[in-house]
């Protein structure tokens, strides 16, 4: 990770991920600003393709999958090619998917363009699609040869998708680091700014917390629950706001909410909490739910969430910023009492 790391492109690629053959896959936005770049900087080592489909959640589908599949046959990628996968999360999890299952799984290079994709996406391994049932339904565990983050990228990214990752950021501080939760706070204006040497240790920082974490439990029987923090709210928010929302400031909403359960859980220190509070707003993140979203719906999409074990409803708490919370056997998430849920959701809309 760092500034300018595209033009270094061909001297990464033959180190970490040399190939017979490149296809770079990315969405029609980012695929129109920085498409031909990659694929000129790649076709220095290989021959490379470029592949595009249509930017937007909505688009991560199977249905694309076959559609990129079938272009990287006909393009005659072989099992000695890889897959450039060039842009959000959307394309890192979609174009990750297609390396996963194309001949059983060939390389992949995961080169993200959002903060989100740099410090959550990209890191971890997991790739895959969306069904009409729900988010990420439908995937496979493919790790990269090598992630290549580019910050100069973000200079491009819309303001509200930059922020957007910002929740994630505070969310790797608040469950592990709260020197870097302050850090954070005190960087805003650099941050907002996209000053290239404060992105790019804000990507280094949220990568090294999110890689321990999933380096202690990659396929998610345990610790890897911590980065859930805000997620179990957050997830049915952004499914009831119909993916009006941004992923990130469904999360942001998320980490409130959970938050304040916490406090009246006895979880969470209550200064904490407002303090996080106060920091998802001093970065423009909604902490509220918006207007027709009701408690009740959410207590049900919440229910039907794929991560809930048994009938109870669980969540990632923190303790206090930089500590997650642990249940009293050490277990990563707690049951959330349905009345408390109510209670809490119902304050909020
Ligand atoms: N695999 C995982 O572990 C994991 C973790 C978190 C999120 N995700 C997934 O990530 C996805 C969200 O990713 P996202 O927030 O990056 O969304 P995204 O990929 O849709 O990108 C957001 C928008 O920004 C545009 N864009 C991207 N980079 C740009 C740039 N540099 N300049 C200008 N425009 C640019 C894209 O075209 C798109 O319109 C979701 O599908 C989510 O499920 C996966
Ligand atoms: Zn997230």
């Amino acid at each position: 990770m760092g500034a300018g790391l595209l033009g270094d492109l061909p001297a990464l690629l033959s180190r970490y991920c040399p190939a017979a053959r490149y296809a770079v896959i990315a969405d029609s936005h980012v695929g129109e600003v920085y498409g031909p770049r990659v694929r000129d900087e790649a076709a220095r080592v290989a021959p490379t393709t470029l592949h595009t489909f249509t930017a937007g959640e909505w688009n991560k589908t199977r249905e694309n999958w076959s559609l990129l599949t079938d272009q990287l046959l006909a393009a005659r990628l072989g099992r000695d090619g890889a897959v450039l996968a060039l842009g959000g999360g959307v394309t890192g999890d979609l174009a990750g998917f297609v390396a996963a299952t194309l001949y059983r799984g060939i390389s992949c290079v995961q080169i993200p363009t959002t903060l989100l994709a740099m410090i959550d996406s990209s890191v971890g391994g997991k790739t895959g699609v969306d069904t009409a049932t729900g988010k990420n339904l439908v995937g496979a565990f493919h790790q990269p040869c090598v992630v290549i983050a580019d910050v100069d990228t973000l200079a491009t990214l819309p303001k509200n998708q930059l922020v957007a990752g910002m929740a994630e950021a505070l969310k790797h501080g608040a469950v592990a680091d709260r020197g870097y939760f302050d850090l954070l706070l005190e960087s805003r204006e650099q941050i907002l700014l996209r000053d290239p040497s404060t992105l790019a240790g804000l990507v280094a920082r949220s990568v090294e917390i999110k890689a321990g974490v999933v380096a202690e439990d990659e396929k998610e029987h345990g610790k890897r629950a911590v980065l859930n923090f805000g997620h179990t709210v957050g997830h049915a928010v952004e499914a009831a706001s119909g993916y009006g929302l941004l992923h990130g400031e469904a999360v942001a909403i998320g980490m409130a909410l959970e938050a304040e359960l916490g406090v009246r859980l006895s979880v969470t220190d209550a200064a904490d909490a407002k303090l996080l509070r106060t920091a998802l707003e001093r970065f423009n993140l909604p902490t509220e739910l918006p207007a027709g979203i009701r408690a009740d719906r959410l207590i049900d999409a919440m229910r039907h969430d794929k991560k809930s074990r048994d009938d109870r409803i669980r969540a990632s708490l923190i303790r206090q910023i930089g500590e997650p919370a642990r249940g009293e056997k050490g277990e990563w998430t707690t049951p959330i009492d349905d009345r408390i849920l109510a209670g809490v959701l119902a304050a909020a809309e």
